[in-house]
C-alpha cells in the first residue's frame, strides 16, 4: 500500500528538500507524486534536456525510502513554446486564442503540440525506465478539467470535417441523417459543415452531438498517444495511470476510453472546492468513486486528496476537524487501494497560493498533519482488505452520448444530468446497498438490479440486451424521457414512448411537459401506496398503463389519471418507470420494496450514517462513517460529528 503526499520541490528553496522530506516522512509516507507541472525544468529551451534537479530529489526520496509517482508536464508547456508555436495553443466559442498563463491551454488536435508533447514525455521517461524508486507514472494532469476538453480552432474544424467526411459515406448520407432539410441547411460539401459556435438560436442536433465525439476522439487519442510513448518506454516495474478529475459527467469525452490503455485508474477527491458554501452530498461523493471503480471495473488510486480548503481566486468551505479524514476512509471503503494527499504545503506564490495544504505557508504541522499521520498509521493494517474485489447486485448505466444529448438541449431548465443520475442512486445509497456505476455499453447480466436514469438514447440492440435482462428475472429502473432519441440524436419515428422499451414498461408516455425551475407538481399513491403523496419537480411523464401498476399517480384536474410512477411484471423480470423528478421521500421504500425483493445486503443507519460492508478471506469489516456535524447512533455505539473507523463486521 502506498500512502503519501503531493510534493512539488521545485517550488520552494533546495536547503528546504532535506525537511520537507524527513516531514513526509515522519507522517508515514512511502510515496510521493512529482513534476507533473515541470516541463520547462526539464527543457529551459528547446531540445535541451535536463532532469538534474528531479535526479537529486529522487536520490534523497530513495534514502527514505519513499518511492516516487512521476508526472508526464504535458498540461503546462513552457513559455518559450507558446510563443514560437501559437498554433498550439487553443480557442475558445468566440475564436479568442486562449493566451499563455494557467493551464491545459493546448489545442488536442494541433500535430505541433503532440510532437513536442512527445518528445518531452519520451526524454523524461527513457531518462527514468531504470529507477527502481519510480513505481508509476501519470499521464498529463485531469485531462479536460477547467474547460481544456473545448478548442474551436482552425486546426479542430479541419479535424471535425475530416471526422465527419471519414464516417459519412457522403454528404447526402451526411444531410439524410442530420435532418439538414429542416431550416434548408443542406451541405454540398463537408468543408461548408461549420463549428457549432454561437448562431441565432440553436445548432442542429446532431451535428452537436457528432461535435462532442469528435471532441473526446481528439482528447482521447491525445491521452492514447502519450499513455504509448510512457509504456513503449517506461521500465517493467513502473505502472501506468492518470488522474480523473470531479465533474466527470459535465466533461467532453468517454471517461472509460480515456483510460482503456492504463494499469489503473487514478482520481482527485474533492467533496468540497473554491466557491462552494457546503461540500456536494455524500451519496454523490460515494458516487464519484464507484464511477472510478468502474471506470476499469477495479480498484483505483486516490493521488489528490483533500486535506486544506481550495480554491483559486475564491476559496470556500473549511473541512471540520476529522472530516477530510472521514472522506479519505470513505474512499478506501469503495475501493481506492493507494492515497496522496494534496498537497505537502501550500504554495506561496503562482496561481495557488490558496490550495491549502497539509502544512500551511507558515510551515508549521498541526491538526492537519496529525489527522494525515493518524490515518496512515491506522489504515495500513487494512492492506488486503482495501485491494479486496467489491461486489455489487446493483449497477447504475450511463453513456456519454445521452449526457451529450442532455447538454446540448436540457428541455427543462432545471435539468442536470448527475442530479438525475443522483436522484436514483441516492435511495439505494440511504440503504447502504452497494453499487456499480459503469457504461450502458458493459456487459450486465450479472447483475440483480440496472438503475438507468434519463436514458434518452436506447435503439433496439440496447432494448434487446435490456429484454433478456429482464427476461431472466432482473429488475430495471427507468426514469424520464427513457427511449426518446436514437444514436443520430433525432427522434424516434412512429415510437411510442418509453421507445423501445414500452413493453417492458407496460406502460405508454401519452404526453409530457418540462416543469420550470420552481415549479413542484404534487403525486398520490395509488393502490398499495395509498394516502402517500408526494412531488415532481423538472420534467413529468404523463403515463397510460398498458399492463403495468400504478404506484403514483399526479395529483391533478387534467391529469389525475395519468400515472407517474408505475411498476410492470415482465417475464421472470420486473421494471420501474419513474415518470419524473420524484423526491426522495417516495424512493426510499420503493428503492427497499427492490433490495427486499433480490435479498441484496443492506444495512439501516441513521440519516448521514454511511456503512459500506467488505469482505477479505471470509472476515467481513464495515467501514462506519459519520457525514455530520452531530452525534449520531450505529450498532449501539454513539459517532462523534464526522468520525469513520472500520470495525470487524
Ligand atoms: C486539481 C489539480 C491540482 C490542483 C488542485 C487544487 O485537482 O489536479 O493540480 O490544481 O486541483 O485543488
Ligand atoms: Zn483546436
Amino acid at each position: 500500500m502506498y500512502l503519501g503526499v503531493d510534493y512539488y520541490p521545485e517550488h520552494w528553496p533546495k536547503e528546504m528538500m532535506d525537511e520537507d522530506i524527513n516531514g513526509i516522512k515522519q507522517l508515514g509516507a512511502n510515496i510521493v507524486r512529482i513534476g507533473e507541472f515541470a516541463w520547462h525544468l526539464m527543457e529551459k529551451e528547446e531540445g535541451a534536456f535536463d532532469f538534474s534537479f528531479f535526479d537529486e530529489v529522487i536520490e534523497k526520496l530513495k534514502k527514505e525510502q519513499i518511492a516516487v509517482m512521476f508526472g508526464t508536464p504535458t498540461a503546462t508547456f513552457p513559455a518559450w513554446l507558446a510563443k514560437k508555436h501559437p498554433s498550439i495553443l487553443s480557442e475558445d466559442e468566440n475564436g479568442q486564442k486562449r493566451v499563455f498563463g494557467g493551464r491545459r491551454q493546448y489545442c488536442f488536435t494541433s500535430p505541433i503540440y503532440r510532437k513536442y508533447a512527445a518528445k518531452i514525455t519520451e526524454e523524461l521517461v527513457k531518462h527514468y525506465r531504470e529507477e527502481e524508486s519510480i513505481i508509476a507514472w501519470q499521464i498529463d494532469n485531469e485531462f479536460g478539467h477547467e474547460g481544456s476538453d473545448m478548442c474551436y480552432c482552425s486546426q479542430c474544424h479541419e479535424g471535425f470535417q475530416q471526422y465527419l467526411r471519414t464516417k459519412y459515406k457522403s454528404i447526402d448520407e451526411l444531410n439524410e441523417r442530420f435532418g439538414t432539410i429542416f431550416w434548408g441547411q443542406t451541405y454540398n460539401d463537408f468543408t461548408e459543415i461549420p463549428l457549432p459556435t454561437k448562431t441565432i438560436t440553436t445548432h442542429n442536433p446532431t451535428l452537436q452531438l457528432e461535435w462532442a465525439r469528435f471532441r473526446s476522439l481528439t482528447l482521447n487519442s491525445f491521452a492514447h498517444e502519450m499513455t504509448a510513448i510512457v509504456q513503449k518506454h517506461k521500465g517493467d516495474h513502473q505502472k501506468v495511470t492518470t488522474n480523473v478529475s470531479g465533474g466527470f459527467f459535465q466533461k467532453w469525452f468517454d471517461h472509460a476510453e480515456n483510460v482503456r490503455p492504463l494499469d489503473f485508474v487514478s482520481y482527485d477527491n474533492y467533496p468540497v472546492w473554491g466557491g462552494l458554501a457546503e461540500p456536494i452530498t455524500p451519496a454523490h461523493i460515494a458516487m464519484t468513486h464507484d464511477f472510478n471503480r468502474g471506470l476499469l471495473g477495479k480498484n483505483y488510486w486516490i493521488v489528490e486528496e483533500l486535506m486544506g480548503a481550495q480554491g483559486h481566486n475564491v476559496i470556500g468551505y473549511l473541512p471540520r476537524p476529522n472530516q477530510a479524514k472521514m472522506w479519505s476512509y470513505q474512499a478506501f471503503a469503495h475501493g481506492c487501494t493507494d492515497m496522496l494527499y494534496f498537497r505537502w504545503r501550500g504554495m506561496t506564490k503562482g496561481a495557488e497560493q490558496f490550495c491549502f495544504g497539509i502544512v500551511d505557508h507558515d510551515n508549521t504541522y498541526g491538526r492537519k498533519y496529525e489527522e494525515v499521520q493518524s490515518l496512515f498509521e491506522n489504515i495500513r493494517q487494512y492492506d488486503e482488505l482495501l485491494k479486496s474485489d467489491i461486489s455489487s447486485d446493483i449497477a447504475v448505466l450511463y453513456d456519454y452520448d445521452n449526457i451529450w444529448s442532455w447538454r446540448f438541449q436540457v428541455q427543462s431548465e432545471g435539468f442536470d444530468f448527475t442530479n438525475e443520475l443522483l436522484r436514483l442512486y441516492t435511495p439505494f445509497y440511504k440503504w447502504n446497498a452497494k453499487m456499480d456505476v459503469i457504461p450502458v455499453d458493459r456487459d450486465f447480466n450479472r447483475y440483480k438490479v440496472l438503475i438507468i436514469p434519463v436514458l434518452q438514447i436506447i435503439d433496439e440492440s440496447l432494448s434487446e440486451r435490456l429484454r433478456a435482462f429482464v427476461q431472466n428475472g432482473g429488475t430495471i429502473v427507468f426514469s424520464f424521457r427513457t427511449g426518446l432519441k436514437d444514436k443520430d440524436n433525432n427522434i424516434h419515428f412512429k415510437q411510442p414512448l418509453p421507445g423501445f422499451v414500452r413493453d417492458l414498461a407496460g406502460i405508454r408516455v401519452v404526453e409530457t411537459e418540462a416543469l420550470s425551475d420552481y415549479q413542484l407538481v404534487p403525486i398520490v399513491g395509488v393502490g398499495e401506496n395509498e394516502g402517500e403523496t408526494g412531488e415532481v419537480s423538472v420534467w413529468r411523464d404523463l403515463i397510460q398503463l398498458e399492463g403495468a401498476e400504478a404506484y403514483y399517480r399526479y395529483d391533478d384536474p387534467f391529469y389525475h389519471e395519468r400515472a407517474a410512477i408505475t411498476k410492470h411484471q415482465y417475464g421472470n423480470g420486473t421494471v420501474y418507470y419513474i415518470g419524473g423528478g420524484v423526491n426522495e421521500e417516495v424512493l426510499m421504500p420503493i428503492a427497499k420494496e427492490i433490495i427486499d425483493h433480490h435479498k441484496i445486503e443492506f444495512v439501516q443507519s441513521e440519516d448521514g450514517v454511511e456503512v459500506y460492508v467488505r469482505e477479505v478471506e471470509g472476515e467481513r469489516y464495515a467501514f462506519i462513517l459519520n457525514h455530520t456535524a452531530n452525534e449520531k447512533e450505529f450498532n449501539g455505539e454513539t459517532l462523534k460529528p464526522f468520525e469513520s473507523k472500520i470495525q470487524k463486521w
